[in-house]
């Protein structure tokens, strides 16, 4: 059975990024339905001898498992602090190009992960367009455990 339209678009998104990625990058490997193409897009072209000495570093616990499961070599940041390039999705794009993310849970370890990137792509497909952040998407707050109690007061005292 063939992709549903918006499927081939993150498809093609997803595809178009992965040609940024050469041999011996660390890459980190975003999270949504959008990054899954690229990250399978990857492991096809490490599978085909495109691409060697590839290492991800994913941004949740699910795309570990897919990226895992497609043998992808994977490392912590910790392993390595410095990435080449990130492939990551979101979930709103205003014309500016800002953007809402972490809708799919995983807000924290992106941003950690976008910000030891030395460059970040972000694949969308047209429906995450926007003329204005939050139309589509309700801005989404990750609280650590650590901070449950406080925060909790804190997100209630504004409302
Ligand atoms: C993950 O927390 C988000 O930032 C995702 O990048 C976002 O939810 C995109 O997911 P889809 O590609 O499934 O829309």
């Amino acid at each position: 059975m063939g992709l549903k339209k918006q499927d081939e678009s993150k498809q093609k998104a997803a595809h178009r990024a992965v040609e940024a990625i050469e041999s011996g990058m660390i890459v980190g490997l975003g999270t949504g339905s959008t990054t899954s193409f690229a990250v399978i897009r990857i492991a096809e072209r490490i599978k085909s001898g495109g691409l060697a000495n590839i290492v991800g570093i994913p941004t949740s616990i699910r795309t570990e498992k897919l990226a895992r499961e497609l043998n992808i070599p994977l490392a912590t940041l910790d392993e390595q602090p410095e990435i080449n390039v990130t492939i990551d999705g979101a979930d709103e794009v205003d014309p500016e190009l800002n953007l809402i993310k972490g809708g799919g849970g995983a807000l924290l370890r992106e941003k950690v992960v976008a910000q030891a990137s030395r460059s970040n792509i972000i694949i969308v497909d047209e429906s995450k367009l926007s003329d204005r952040l939050g139309t589509h998407w309700a801005l989404p707050v990750e609280v650590i455990p650590f901070a449950a109690r406080t925060e909790s007061s804190f997100l209630q005292s504004l409302g």
